[in-house]
């Protein structure tokens, strides 16, 4: 994909008096960006999220067949208001049983639509989703256990926005859909000459997570986002299965961050720099007055170095890309101001002593590649699979899939892991000793108190249900949501492929 250039356009011909005035002409060569409908479900209201087979065009005129909600690639968004308990009928119109689970939604476990159950093909499944926490960037996607990486996707995914009627500063931000309010769903694929997604679950793929060579948003590569000349909020939504996006805009201009997964942050925060991991969700706001921009990822490529071992997680992606980039034009509507305030977050503990804690070891033991094993081996793989004589002393070997755990343990949907009393506050520590895995909680919400150590980084300091935890972290995790053995809350691991794997446990509220 081309990721296009920030040149002008090659002829700009001036008008001869006697045509009728145009739209000024794109400055930006690309894909227009376009968004997900907005659905404002009420009290009372039971509305039907649809998952279907779909076309999609993620490449310029190279529809492919994608799954999603609604006839879509992904889905609606689905916006709830504070105070309201609307239903939504999860129905189930694909070939394989599937669920849907509010990524960030304070429901109880028998609505939480986690790992445990799914509808079947042709079924349906209610959940009651009533609303009481802050205004925030939600969203939604398929959780069955073991197929999360794939049905994400594939297209199983949504945007969940919760609006409070009685917060004024939320009320008084940018908050026109698709003009000074953009929701930003960031991915990443890789696709073949027709413009079909390729996924495989390679040994690699499941130790490291998926890496897709091409970013796409709201499913679209090489996007142009039109934008007023002024402050615009961007929905950033990390909906990729493994790929924490590097993002800085590409003239390096500041940002302010003003919300992060679980609402509003105490006061904006600038920013030239931030990482988005799976699951993870921001807001931030940019003043489009000085001209457009692009938003850009750096590659996600690290070395983690613990104790013995170091292990090398690479990326497709050897040089920043565009994810969308910005064509920044006169509108006549007034400007915003950035509240100097926003919203009213309690102070964090001088200590936590006295708290209950837990901690959790988050581990990768590799897998094995038989094809890399083999080239390792100094054998010639071409001349195996040709069938030529091979060595009789070398048995040949079978692909062996990492072991993903949590405290040793693999996911068992039957066994409970942790029983935590309901209106608990806790201590949540994570350590991650082979490489950042995003760590995600159902059915809480958190602030991390400290990171490797250290104080936490500056996009890590609001509210929070995911956190990307490089070394260390730990977490002040408030538990408000009831969670019963029939239907218990997970917390995992938001690679995907480490969640299908099993680097997720179980807990009960009670
Ligand atoms: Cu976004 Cu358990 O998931
Ligand atoms: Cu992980």
């Amino acid at each position: 994909i081309g990721l296009g250039g920030l040149a002008a356009p090659a002829f700009a011909a001036k008008r001869k008096k006697h045509e009728p005035a145009r739209k000024a002409a794109p400055t930006v060569a690309g894909t227009p960006l376009t968004y997900p409908k907005l659905i404002d479900l009420r009290d009372g209201d039971t509305f039907d999220l649809v998952a279907e087979p779909a076309t999609h065009a993620f490449l310029k005129d190279k529809p492919v067949a994608v799954i999603g909600y609604g006839g879509t690639y992904m889905g609606p968004a689905l916006r709830l208001r504070r105070g309201t308990a609307p239903k939504v009928r999860l129905v189930n119109r694909l070939d394989r049983p599937t669920n849907v689970h509010w990524h960030g939604l304070l429901v109880e476990g028998r609505f939480d639509g986690g790992s445990h159950g799914g509808v079947a093909p042709g079924g349906d499944w209610t959940a009651r989703l009533a609303v009481d926490q802050p205004a925030a960037t939600l969203w939604y996607h398929a959780h069955v256990h073991g197929r999360t990486a794939e049905d994400v996707h594939d297209g199983l995914a949504g945007l969940l926005l919760v609006e409070d009627p009685n917060d004024a500063v939320a009320r008084a931000l940018p908050a026109t859909w698709g003009v000074d309010d953009l929701p930003l769903v960031l991915q990443d694929r890789t696709f073949d000459p027709d413009g079909r997604p390729l996924y495989e679950k390679t040994t690699a793929v499941l130790e490291h997570g998926f890496h897709g060579a091409t970013m796409i948003v709201n499913g679209i590569a090489d996007a142009v986002a039109r934008v007023p000349q002024r402050l615009v909020r961007l929905r950033l939504v990390n909906a990729s299965g493994s790929r924490t996006f590097r993002l800085f805009l590409e003239d390096q201009r500041t940002f302010r961050l003003i919300a992060t997964d679980a609402g509003l942050l105490g006061a904006p925060v600038d920013l030239t720099y931030m990482a988005l991991a799976p699951g993870e969700r921001a807001e931030i706001l940019v003043d489009f007055a000085e001209g457009g921009t692009a938003l850009m990822t750096g590659p996600d490529d690290h070395e983690h170095r613990s104790g013995a071992r170091i292990m090398t997680v690479p990326d497709v992606l050897a040089a920043p890309a565009r994810l969308v980039a910005f064509d920044a034009v006169a509108d006549a509507a007034p400007h915003h101001t950035v509240p100097a305030t926003l919203a009213a977050l309690p102070a964090l503990p001088r200590t936590t002593a006295g708290l209950k804690r837990r901690r959790f070891e988050l581990r990768v033991e590799p897998g094995v590649d038989p094809h890399a094993a083999m080239v390792h081996a100094g054998m010639d793989h071409a001349a195996m699979i040709s069938g030529a004589p091979v060595a009789r002393s070398i048995a040949p070997l079978a692909p062996v899939a990492p072991r993903v755990t949590i405290n040793g343990q693999v996911f068992d949907p039957g066994r409970i892991d942790e029983k935590v009393d309901f209106g608990a506050v806790e201590v949540w520590e994570i350590v991650s000793p082979e490489m950042a895995h995003p760590f995600h909680v159902h059915g809480a919400h958190f602030r991390v108190l400290g990171e490797d150590g250290g104080r936490p980084k500056a996009w890590n300091t609001g509210a929070k249900d995911t956190v990307l935890v490089e070394n260390s972290a730990e977490l002040l995790v408030t538990f408000a949501s009831r969670a019963d053995q029939a239907a218990p809350f997970v917390y995992h691991c938001h690679l995907l492929e480490h969640e299908d794997g099993g680097m997720m446990g179980t807990f009960t509220v009670a």
